[in-house]
């Protein structure tokens, strides 16, 4: 028999925009629902963020001991290393296991409650929750927050139901390595993705239909990448387009217009993500749209009093921090505060071989947005720690770009191993509206990656210590 509920706040999706939207309302004092069907943590957690860096990890991993095993390095040698992918794919799925039961303690302690299965809205506030045992429950809420997330953009030539093509959730899933894979898409997905899956030991091409990688970012963020992919063997087949499924692999139309075909065992299709706005009623809801997003204000508020959309429902960036900072900012208004999405620069990693990280305007972006600037590039060839971890010798580098007249930073970005741990410095000086001689002026500690920053922000006013002025 249905029951019904009636809640103060009603959050639709358990990812990261939406639990710790939940959790934080519940510790505001406000009655919480938070409905999900495929488990909390969303796609981060489960099928995204997490599994997929623990599985970038295993490989790194493996192909460290891959190379001390072929070629003797630092003193250290050993025998030729063997990957178990049902093993791996078990470890990591144990790590996600811990962080969503996690999560589900957490939104326990904080008294939310949690509804595992589907909601159907009929108007904006209303809604049926079908459980996972069939019962239905339905939900008469005050305030609702819509963070369904996003899902793989599926090419029609090649359908996620074919044997041989997989999205970036069956890559992660793999208990079996192919011996041959065909990336469609070098974007974040695909690179992350593909990377691994090279120091894993399988031949990866790549068919992008630009005519070059990561096109967010400048070449000289993206060379590191393209020397690394060149000098590992990955096939890189640029302003191309995948066409369909051969017998034996992927056909493509190359960059002078011929058909050309590749053998791959299995076919990685990361072409993009889109919002899921199909199947649970927002068609019900009256609230406008932003062509394939939720139309929002800038306090996530839809264009229907009382419901509020976060995460990649609302659009680029679709990034799992974007989606946290949205969701507790939702559940403050809701408890009454007064706030606003307003972030200085939303940072990105790209947790590539090397890893890039980017925060705020490139050169060419503040130019483009009529800013004087001065940059400053510190390579971490130059940086002992860098060099100590076996870094640096990747044409890595950090770079700030500054505004001429008064040198408030504008934006940072770097390329290199291990540079995704700079992201949250980089962050906090561009949120805390930091001038070059702030940075420069701070004692990084040494010997840490970090003080790549401090030493970027000495070239750009001139006073390189260790490097040639
Ligand atoms: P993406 O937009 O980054 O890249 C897709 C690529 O596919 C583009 O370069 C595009 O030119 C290419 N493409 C599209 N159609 C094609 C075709 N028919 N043939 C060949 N190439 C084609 O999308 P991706 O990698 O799927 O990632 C989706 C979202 O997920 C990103 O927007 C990102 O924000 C998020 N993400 C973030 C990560 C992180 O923060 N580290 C990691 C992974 C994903």
């Amino acid at each position: 028999m249905s029951k019904t509920k009636k809640t103060d706040v009603l959050i639709v999706g358990g990812g990261p925009a939406g639990y710790p939207c939940a959790i934080r309302a519940a510790q505001l004092g406000l009655k919480v629902i938070l409905v999900d069907k495929s488990g909390l943590g969303g796609t981060c957690l489960n099928r995204g963020c997490i599994p997929s860096k623990a599985v970038i990890h295993a490989a790194s991993r493996f192909e460290e001991i891959s190379t001390h095993a072929s070629v003797p390095a630092m003193g250290i040698s050993c025998a030729k290393p063997k990957v178990d992918m049902k093993a791996l794919t078990g470890w990591k799925d144990e790590l996600v296991g811990k962080l969503t039961s996690g999560v589900a303690m957490l939104l326990k302690s904080a008294g939310a409650e949690v509804l595992n299965g589907w909601a159907e809205f009929s108007d904006a506030k209303t809604c049926t929750v079908t459980l996972q045992d069939g019962d239905t429950v339905q939900i008469s809420a005050k305030n609702v927050v819509l963070a369904t997330g996003s899902t793989e953009v599926e090419l029609p030539f090649l359908p996620f139901d074919d044997p041989h093509v997989i999205s970036s959730t069956g890559a992660l899933e793999l208990e079996k390595l192919p011996k041959t894979l065909a990336v469609i898409g070098a974007g974040y997905i695909g690179l992350e993705l593909g990377i691994a899956f090279a120091k894993l030991g399988v031949k990866v091409s790549f068919i992008e239909a630009l005519d070059r990688i990561l096109p967010l970012y400048d070449t000289a963020m993206t060379r590191p990448i393209s020397r690394w992919l060149k000098t590992h063997g990955v096939d890189m087949h640029l302003s191309s387009r995948a066409r369909g499924l051969t017998r034996s692999g992927i056909a493509f139309e190359d960059k002078k217009g011929e058909t050309q075909e590749l053998a791959a065992e299995k076919i990685l299709v990361a072409v993009g993500r889109k919002p899921v706005t199909q199947g649970w009623g927002l068609e019900n809801m009256a609230i406008d749209m932003a062509g394939a997003f939720v139309k929002v204000d800038d306090q996530c508020a839809t264009s229907m009093r009382g419901v509020y959309a976060i995460g990649d429902l609302i659009g680029e960036p679709m990034l799992a921090h974007k989606g946290t900072a949205q969701g507790e900012m939702v559940a403050e208004i809701l408890a009454g505060h007064r706030c606003r999405f307003d972030p200085v620069a939303i940072p990105a990693v790209c947790f590539t071989e090397p890893e890039i990280v980017g925060v705020g305007l490139t050169p060419d972006e503040a130019k483009d947005a009529g800013e004087a600037v001065i940059t400053g590039k510190f390579p971490l060839a130059a940086l002992g720690k860098a060099l100590s971890m076996q870094g640096g010798t990747d044409g890595g580098f950090v770079r700030v770009t500054a505004r001429k007249g008064d040198h408030v930073i504008l934006g940072i970005h770097a390329v290199g191993k291990h540079v995704a741990e700079l992201s949250g410095e980089f962050a906090l000086a561009l949120e805390m509206g930091a001038r070059l001689e702030d940075i420069a002026g701070t004692i990084h500690v040494h010997p840490t990656l970090s003080e790549g920053f401090a030493e970027s922000a000495l070239v750009a006013l001139g006073q390189p210590l260790h490097i040639k002025a």
